[in-house]
């Protein structure tokens, strides 16, 4: 969402105001979503990822409003049934977690004001608009997205600024408390701190970060939404941390990341068969990261395709975690490049991104074939899956969440 547009800042405050009524000028938190580029299933493993923030938005339009309260709407939710309003006090007691399907999403917004009174911010009233243009489903980290912006936003309101990684953490809690997904700090942690035109590196052991320049002249990474998503996702999501952890206590060390060969080699033993191959997952995982994020720099073209097939069958095969429609676009991109003369050599690599069981592969394509990729995988898709392609996205690393006028 360009914000930098007088149009676009126009129409988001008369929108506000169709909502709450006219008053002074609202402000708006605006929050990316996020493509991991490599680092799959790594971070609550303490392990490397490498994503980029992309140039789609959700938008928190806000003004204080002298109540001792909350008041929300959330556009994108009008738009496919759900209910969109909800309204809630200024204390803990008076935000419980809804139950109500139909207003699922308002448990991501309660559970980022419950964490940010834990973290000792005393909020004030609110009206939020919220509104997006990133496609909910995707895999492109919408909630946490929706988290950082609705953090941004009663931080604001508050008159407190909170140190980026800190809002991370408290909008991961959030989604771990208030929508029941024990998820890593990956998504947030990009959401809150990218920098435009960079990966960022970041170690999920030390937090440690390095925004890492991509410049792959004529080169650019790109998606490919199957369309679908699972109901596994977040049951099979927590099932594969929890074999992580038990494999990690075994081996007496705090998570994967400090897992070694000599750790295999005498403890293997006592693994599953399938926790086996998940820890070989994790270990093969981080390796591929820290090279990845070498050959960007060094614009190695070949070799960060390599590193993307190699990621997506490591993710198929040991974390079990792709499914028919991510594989079929896999091997129909491999496919573009082999027999498709005329698209010969515009697609270098691809693999599944995000937590899987759906969602979008991310490949590394030439810039100018992106349109005939996309036409072709298309046709193919819809030959073998008899589905729609879903969203097609050249991606523009872009800047983390941040807090703008909007007059
Ligand atoms: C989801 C989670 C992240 C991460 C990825 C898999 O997106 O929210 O924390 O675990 O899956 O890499």
């Amino acid at each position: 969402m360009d914000l930098s547009r007088k149009q676009v800042r126009a129409l988001l405050c008369k929108e506000f105001v169709s909502i709450f009524g006219p008053g002074v000028a609202p402000r708006c938190a605006l929050a990316p979503g996020r493509v991991n580029l490599i680092g799959e299933h790594t971070d609550y493993n303490g392990g490397l990822v490498l994503p980029i923030a992309i140039d789609r938005h959700t938008a928190v339009v806000f003004r204080p409003n002298g109540l001792k309260s909350f008041r929300i709407f959330a556009a994108a939710v009008k738009k496919t049934g759900g209910n969109p309003n909800d309204a809630f006090g200024l204390t803990r007691a008076a935000i419980p977690k809804l139950g109500d399907p139909k207003k699922h999403w308002a448990n991501y917004v309660r559970g980022v004001a419950v964490a940010l009174l834990k973290r000792g911010v005393k909020l004030k009233g609110g009206d939020l608009y919220i509104t997006a243009d990133l496609p909910q489903g995707a895999g492109l980290s919408s909630s946490a997205s929706l988290e950082v912006a609705v953090g941004l936003a009663m931080l604001a309101l508050a008159g407190k600024t909170m140190d980026r990684q800190a809002l991370a953490f408290a909008a991961q809690e959030a989604e771990h408390t208030y929508a029941g997904v024990r998820c890593g700090i990956m998504d947030q942690t990009v959401v809150a701190r990218a920098k435009a035109g960079h990966a960022l590196l970041l170690d999920c052991k030390s937090l440690a970060v390095r925004h890492v320049p991509i410049k792959l002249k004529g080169w650019a990474f790109a998606i490919f939404d199957t369309g679908v998503r699972h109901k596994l996702a977040s049951s099979e999501y927590n099932k594969r941390r929890a074999e992580c952890e038990h494999a990690a206590k075994i081996f007496g060390v705090k998570t994967l990341r400090d897992a070694t060969v000599e750790h295999l080699l005498k403890l293997g033993g006592k693994l599953t068969a399938s926790e086996h191959k998940r820890v070989r997952h994790v270990m093969t995982e981080n390796l591929r990261t820290a090279q990845f994020a070498e050959f960007i720099k060094k614009g190695e073209l070949r070799e960060l395709g390599r590193e993307l097939n190699y990621s997506h069958y490591s993710l198929s095969s040991d974390y079990q975690v792709s499914c028919p429609e991510l594989d079929d676009l896999m091997a129909s991109v491999q496919r573009l490049d082999v027999v498709s003369r005329h698209l010969a050599l515009t697609c270098k690599g691809a693999r599944m991104t995000g937590g899987g069981f759906g969602g979008a592969i991310v490949a590394l394509v030439q810039i100018d074939r992106f349109p005939q990729i996309s036409k072709g995988l298309a046709k193919l898709y819809m030959k073998h899956m008899k589905k729609e392609l879903g969203l097609r996205l050249l991606l523009t690393p872009s800047a983390g969440a941040r807090v703008l006028p909007l007059s």
